[in-house]
């Protein structure tokens, strides 16, 4: 029986390319440069599968040029901003995602960068690392403790859950805000808000866990921003679209926001180069998912993905 030809746009982990490779015909990129739109209007003439990153861009734009043969774009990340979902099933593609498996290590990344901004983490490892550290006080970069303030979530999906959970370990007073209010045993306690200024009135932390959609771009807005506790900590694990940059860098400028813990940016990769002059704000290059267990686990649940689809079944994780 012939396998399904499969194109995989990036280089995944060993585990995962070693079982692509033995049940499908797989060509996979080892350059590792995101796949361009050319790249993919070629694949989908040549190949039945793919696997992307959220590193290639299947647009509407796109997706009208492309050939008959793709039958599934198997995506290897939870988020899927960068497809056209419409466009795509308008095709009769079937398109998956990697729900889960990811949460863990995203919700330790916003730990990460809560405690790395709310400490000054930036700062510190820069005086330190320059030898410019020359004294000791008990004024010298006081930070903003975490243990028992009052943490608001965006998003109580697998994420924001996954973090909450963490928090809780601070003994972190959990609010959140969802489309709809969680059952009490998945809530654990935390405190739902009807509404985004509600949450925003008590986060002295924020933490922002929803997907980049038409409906949430520059949802942490100068507005917005504003209703936050003076001197609160804004952490994005999500997507950098969540955040106006322009009125974050005001909301620092003033105060208002104290610090700022990003793993991603409006513009990716690169981010945003004035960010730079922020000594308070951390960042890190969209690593959310980014550890040996998790790389394995999104390459095996995309693979189980497309094993279900050319079984004849439903993928677990079609969208
Ligand atoms: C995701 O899975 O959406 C992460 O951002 C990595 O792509």
């Amino acid at each position: 029986m012939t396998k399904p030809r499969l194109w995989i746009t990036r280089r995944l982990s060993d585990a995962t390319l070693e079982r692509a490779a033995r049940d499908y015909d797989v060509v996979i990129n080892h350059d590792d440069t995101p796949g361009s739109a050319q790249d993919l209007i070629a694949a989908s003439h040549a190949f039945d599968a793919i696997i992307p990153c959220h590193s290639e861009h299947f647009s509407a734009d796109v997706v009208a040029q492309f050939g008959d043969r793709l039958q599934i774009v198997a995506n290897h990340s939870v988020g899927v901003d960068h497809c056209d979902l419409q466009a795509l099933k308008a095709r009769g593609i079937t398109i998956t995602n990697t729900p889960d498996v990811l949460s863990d290590a995203t919700a330790e990344l916003a730990m990460l960068l809560m405690l790395g901004a709310a400490r000054h983490a930036v700062a510190g490892d820069r005086i330190v690392r320059s030898g410019a550290w020359d004294s000791w006080s008990p004024a010298f970069m006081v930070g903003k403790q975490v243990t028992g303030a009052r943490l608001g979530i965006i998003g109580m999906g697998r994420v924001g859950r996954a973090f909450a959970a963490k928090a809780r370990g601070f003994d972190m007073e959990i609010h959140y805000f969802n489309r709809s209010r969680l059952p009490d045993a998945q809530a654990h306690g935390a405190t739902y808000h009807d509404s985004i200024e509600s949450l925003l009135g008590v986060a002295d932390f924020l933490s922002l866990h929803c997907p980049a959609t038409p409906q949430t771009a520059d949802l942490m807005n100068a507005d917005r921003l504003a209703l936050l506790p003076q001197g609160a900590v804004l952490v994005n694990t999500a997507r950098g679209a969540l955040v106006d940059e322009d009125a974050l860098m005001g909301a620092l400028d003033s105060g208002q926001v104290a610090a700022a813990g990003l793993d991603c940016f409006k513009t990716e990769p690169g981010g945003n180069p004035a960010f730079a002059q922020y000594d308070n704000i951390f960042m890190l290059p969209h690593i959310g998912s980014a550890t040996v267990q998790t790389r394995d686990a999104m390459g095996f649940r995309a693979l189980d993905n497309l094993d279900a689809y050319f079984a004849g079944k439903a993928p677990g994780d079609a969208l």
